[in-house]
């Protein structure tokens, strides 16, 4: 993209510039076979979206295509100016810098400490060689050490990953997105390697970091309840499709059948 291009920046509290617009999506892993089929939705400047739906429906691949994990078939993802789905090479790493990133498996660096693995995620900013000698901005590092107490960590800054229980983790692993100071968090079935109560917690977590920075998070979750209960939209889909789209209240049983297609939702 030319310097001419759109800037990312935006005014704040211009829900219009903050907002995700995906149009005629489409991902074909091989020709002729789409697991989007054109899906078009557009994600308002704040608040939490869950997707719902049955495994293999392409709910992994959606939110891919928007950070570029892969490339989508074609389509348009419209973030703050720029068509997502076209960058390439310089913009895009800064375009995917903007994006907090949350993972099913947290994604860590197991035998890095948890304060390292903050800064680590923010290995955009600085440049390599410096991450290796780990030498870290000290503005970096008091904003590792305040994102850690935010998200109830502040005693284990210096504990490597791999002493940490599972919502540890996944704690750290939403302290490092947001470490990238993101317009927009996107999590992968963030609660599904975690029990009951520690999946409540850091639902609850992505809701309030979110909105404490006034950014939409969009959250692909497998347990409905969840889902219902955190975020205010639901979008439903199935086979590539999005069958369902509405606030939480709104979602009737024969909704969840047309989404799970007689699969056991209620397990
Ligand atoms: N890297 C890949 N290569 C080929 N097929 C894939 C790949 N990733 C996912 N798929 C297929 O795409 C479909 C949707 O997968 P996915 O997006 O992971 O669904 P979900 O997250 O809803 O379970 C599935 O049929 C899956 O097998
Ligand atoms: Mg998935």
């Amino acid at each position: 993209m030319d310097a001419s291009a759109p800037s990312l920046e935006t005014p704040a509290g211009n829900d219009a510039g903050r907002s995700l617009t995906i149009r005629n999506l489409r991902k074909e892993y091989s020709p002729g076979k789409p697991v989007l089929k054109d899906v078009s939705v557009t994600i308002a400047g704040r608040g939490m979206t869950a997707i719902i739906g049955p495994s293999g429906t392409g709910k992994s691949t959606l939110i891919r295509c928007i950070n570029r994990l892969i490339d989508p078939t074609s389509g348009e993802i419209i973030f703050r100016g720029q068509d997502l789905a076209k960058l390439r090479g310089k913009e895009l790493r800064r375009a995917r810098r903007r994006i907090g990133m949350v993972f099913q498996e947290y994604n860590l660096v197991e035998r890095l400490t948890v304060i390292e693995n903050l800064l680590c995620g923010r290995l955009g900013y600085v440049p390599v060689w410096r991450a290796w000698l780990r030498k870290f901005p000290a503005a970096d590092v008091d904003r590792a050490f305040h994102l850690l107490d935010a998200v109830g960590l502040g005693d284990f800054a210096n504990q490597r990953a791999d002493q940490l229980s599972g919502g540890q983790r996944q704690r750290v692993g939403i302290a490092r997105a947001l470490m990238q100071e993101p317009d927009l968090i996107l999590a992968d079935e963030p609660t599904s390697s975690l029990d009951p109560k520690t999946s409540v917690e850091i639902m609850e977590l992505i809701a309030q970091r979110a909105g404490e920075r006034d950014i939409p998070a969009v959250v692909n979750i497998h347990n409905v309840e969840l889902g219902r209960r955190f975020a205010d939209r639901i979008i439903g889909m199935s086979k590539g499709e999005i069958v369902f789209d509405g606030p939480p209240n709104t979602l009737q049983d024969s909704d969840l059948l047309a989404i799970y297609g007689g699969q056991g939702w209620l397990e």
